[in-house]
């Protein structure tokens, strides 16, 4: 199992977001995580195919692009045509998640799965054989900058057991309130991949992304 660290550009400078997306590769990391936002899965607007488009031109990062939009197989095709690396939709914004997942990968696209923090993981039963990652939400979303909802941790740790039984080598992503206060705590209870904004875009990139990789790659070993 590799460990990623996929910052959020989310929490970046957009007036300086190329240079910022090379201080975080040049810094080792090698996910780059979209959050994309339509103001009405989620209360705010952020950012789409243009954006992903130009980023994708412009780095080997991989791109992890987590749609948090209603009906989210209406833009599937065109966010892989940008260039996403992996599209992960919210199970609450599908009428059946099923087929958004296998048009996913029938792309060539890792698909991954998102439950939002009242979301049981009970949701995930009949579903692991369809994706490739699972991102649990770590806060309501919708901001960057929250902080870390604690009852998750033991929801990183069901998801991790369902994982294990399911015999699968499936990612876990954990999304909101992720710094250095709380990096241990997800990275014990089972997550992999690792998603962080603020605590990566909020100051000094270089070593905000390196105290954090330092941290992931500790539990790699
Ligand atoms: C949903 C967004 C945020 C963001 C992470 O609100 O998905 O969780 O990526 O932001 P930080 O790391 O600043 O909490
Ligand atoms: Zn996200």
């Amino acid at each position: 199992m590799k460990y990623q660290l996929s910052p959020s550009i989310l929490s970046a400078d957009f007036w300086q977001l190329g240079k910022q997306i090379q201080e975080v590769e040049q810094s080792g990391c090698e996910w780059l995580h979209f959050d994309v936002m339509d103001g009405s899965f989620v209360p705010s607007l952020s950012f789409g195919m243009p954006v992903l488009k130009d980023v994708r031109k412009n780095t080997k990062l991989f791109l992890d692009v987590h749609l948090m939009i209603e009906k989210p197989q209406r833009y599937v095709k065109e966010f892989f045509d940008c260039g996403a690396d992996s599209i992960t939709v919210h199970v609450e914004a599908c009428e059946n998640v099923k087929p958004v997942l296998q048009e996913i990968r029938a792309l060539g696209c890792r698909a991954g799965i998102s439950l939002n923090p009242e979301t049981a993981p009970e949701c995930l039963e009949g579903l692991l054989d369809q994706v490739d990652m699972v991102l649990i939400m770590t806060v309501h979303p919708g901001f960057g900058g929250q902080a870390y909802i604690p009852e998750m941790t033991e929801k990183i740790r069901k998801v991790r057991r369902m994982i294990e039984d399911c015999g699968r080598s499936i990612d876990l992503e954990v999304d909101g309130g992720i710094n250095a206060g709380t990096i241990d705590t997800v990275l014990e209870a089972g997550a992999n991949i690792i998603v962080a904004g603020s605590a990566v875009f909020g100051g000094d990139i270089p070593q905000h992304t390196q105290g954090l990789l330092d941290k992931i790659h500790s539990y790699s070993v």
